[in-house]
């Protein structure tokens, strides 16, 4: 079978049985790639042309004209058009799994706490991608977001304790500084694209703020000079957290600003009043050639994606993991 790929327009073999992924690396193709096994969306690429037997991305079916599989775990049926993302967007951290010490777990605010891990080995990541944390054998991973970037000493991540929780309701009690967990990763498609100038408009509920200011910091740090927006949701003043390092940073880079949208607000309080899509609704009436990261409960996922393509925002330029926090 023939696969011609864009934009490139490079025309390459792909054997019988192999996988789209298998032959864009065979035929020396740059995309990127991470969990290999159909989690993290990583390698997602878009059908142009042709039938692809798709699993992961088409629920069994062949994948037809113009929708979306996931490249490690779909075979062409017949010759095909494939695009790929741009050359400048691709990043390869191929995911492993390795022991990483707990050096802190800090109080934030009524029910998140912030975990703190050094690895035994480096660890890179792209800003916005997550990993796979084992706290114990039986039933205990969850996967969380990491809040930092690469060059911090150790790896930051937001967890939220759900009341009956099966991990997280026990963690209070049982994580033991010094103790050694099992880290998966990274995972995860929704990481910061820095070759380009496009403002970007960030958006986060709960704590889905930890991908967000990796994100964020991401991109202030290395130097990019992008308009860089954060609406930053929850319910009351008391569900929100982390907001002096926002302020950290909105004081010291002059293209970052951050509003806070409140369910529930207190009388002459400073913020927003209304979920964060009335937020943006309100604030952000034009948003053509934006870049969209959004990290939070999928239906607010949802809906700020829809608000967003609303506003003029092209829904190639929405990025955000399909994330099913579980207690
Ligand atoms: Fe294909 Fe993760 S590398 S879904």
């Amino acid at each position: 079978m023939e696969i011609l790929i864009k934009p490139t327009n490079k025309t390459i073999s792909a054997s019988q049985g192999s996988t789209l992924l298998e032959a864009f690396l065979e035929n020396d193709i740059a995309i990127s790639y991470s969990c290999l096994s159909g989690r993290c969306g990583t390698c997602r690429c878009k059908v142009i042309e042709g039938s692809v037997n798709g699993p992961a991305a088409a629920e069994g079916r062949l994948a037809q004209q113009g929708q979306f599989v996931l490249a490690c775990q779909s075979r062409v049926e017949t010759d095909s058009i494939i695009e790929i993302p741009e050359p400048d967007e691709i990043v390869t951290h191929p995911t492993k799994t390795i022991k990483a010490e707990i050096v802190s777990f800090d109080i934030l605010s009524n029910d998140v706490r912030r975990l703190r891990l050094k690895t035994n080995k480096t660890f890179d990541y792209s800003p916005g991608q997550f990993a796979n944390l084992t706290f114990w054998r039986e039933d205990g991973t969850r996967s969380y977001s990491m809040a930092g970037t690469s060059d911090d000493d150790s790896l930051e991540f937001h967890i939220r304790l759900v009341p009956n929780g099966r991990v997280t309701s026990k963690l209070d009690e049982q994580i033991k500084i010094g103790a050694s967990i099992k880290l998966n990763g990274p995972l995860g498609a929704s990481y910061l694209r820095r070759k380009n100038t496009d403002p970007m408009l960030c958006i986060a509920t709960g704590t889905g703020l930890a991908p967000i200011l990796s994100i964020v910091r991401g991109a202030l740090e290395s130097g990019m000079q992008n308009n860089i927006q954060l609406v930053f949701g929850a319910r009351t003043e008391e569900d929100l957290y982390g907001l002096d390092y926002l302020e950290k940073l909105a004081s010291e880079y002059a293209n970052f600003q951050y509003l806070i949208a409140l369910d529930h607000t207190k009388p002459n309080s400073p913020h927003f009043r209304g979920l964060v899509t009335e937020a943006i609704t309100e604030r952000f009436p034009e948003l053509k050639n934006w870049r969209i990261y959004l990290a939070g409960a999928p239906a607010m996922v949802e809906a700020a994606s829809l608000v967003c393509s609303k506003r003029g925002a092209d829904i190639d330029r929405i990025y955000a993991d399909a994330f099913y926090p579980s207690g």
